[in-house]
């Protein structure tokens, strides 16, 4: 499949988990890919990516700072032309914490990075949609962003944010060629999760009350990322899609 082919993807957190899966499935279907990331192995992402024939750029990025998401844009428009589509995925996931003992400074920085990096990453690539005759956004929300897990409460609100930020500029732009959905991942093993897969005790119980009994993969995410951010969804817009074996179907 080169449902990509002639397409640039600009990819956040793009350095390990689902991002650089998603990257390299993007690659796989033909897309150039821009990666923004805060973490340096973005780059060894695009040098898999460029080991199997594809093109790829790494941009140290932090998507708190406005500024830096603009140079990412710059850079990427520079070097492949345009942007066709993004997938706003970087995010971080802070330690379990009961909401009466979440401090001021772990708050902001979950709200910080998990919905402002998404608004910084939107808002600039909208302008240059706008500029360009329009394009696809895909924001990785979570189930958190659906329904609410215990001791996960500034996480929760970021992600319910997310998926408000993303009916929001849906509605607006619309009309203008732009379509902007969310992903809403269940468990995937990623560093991120990393630790909870180490604690016995959390993941037994855990998955004896998940529907499909594991954790995905990163590459599980893929099928319906890709599929969002191409043609074959050209009606789909303002939607959340939960990915996430059955775990908040019933
Ligand atoms: N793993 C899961 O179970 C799960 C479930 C639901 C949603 N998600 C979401 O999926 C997305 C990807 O997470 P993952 O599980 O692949 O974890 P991950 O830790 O492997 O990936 C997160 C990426 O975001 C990058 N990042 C963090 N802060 C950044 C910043 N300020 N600027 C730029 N990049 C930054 C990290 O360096 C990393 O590459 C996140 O938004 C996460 O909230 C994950």
């Amino acid at each position: 499949m080169q449902e990509f082919q002639d397409k640039t993807v600009l990819v956040t957190g793009g350095a390990t988990g689902i991002g650089r899966a998603a990257a390299l499935a993007f690659a796989n279907a033909g897309a150039a890919v821009m990666i923004g990331d805060v973490d340096e192995r973005a780059g060894e992402t695009a040098e898999i990516i460029k080991s199997r024939g594809g093109s790829a750029t790494y941009q140290p990025t932090d998507v708190t700072d406005r500024s830096q998401v603009d140079s990412l844009l710059a850079k990427c428009v520079n070097q492949y032309g345009r942007v066709h589509a993004a997938f706003n995925n970087a995010g971080i996931l802070p330690p379990p914490t009961p909401f009466h003992e979440v401090t001021e400074s772990n708050f902001d920085r979950t709200i910080a990075v998990d919905l402002k990096g998404v608004f910084n990453c939107m808002q600039a690539e909208i302008s240059h949609f706008l500029e360009n005759d329009g394009g696809v956004i895909l924001n990785t929300a979570s189930i958190a962003g659906v329904i609410a897990d215990p001791q996960m409460a500034p996480y929760v609100a970021a992600k319910h944010a997310v998926v408000g930020l993303t009916k929001a500029a849906a509605i607006e732009y619309a009309r203008q060629g732009i379509r902007i959905n969310a992903l809403a991942p269940g468990l995937v093993r990623t560093p991120m999760t990393e630790p909870w897969f180490q604690d016995e005790e959390f993941i037994s119980s855990f998955l004896e009350a998940s529907p499909i009994g594991r954790g995905a993969a990163p590459e599980e995410m893929c099928g319906m990322i890709l599929h969002l951010c191409s043609d074959a969804a050209s009606f789909t817009t303002g939607q959340t899609f939960i990915v996430d074996g059955a775990q908040t179907a019933h």
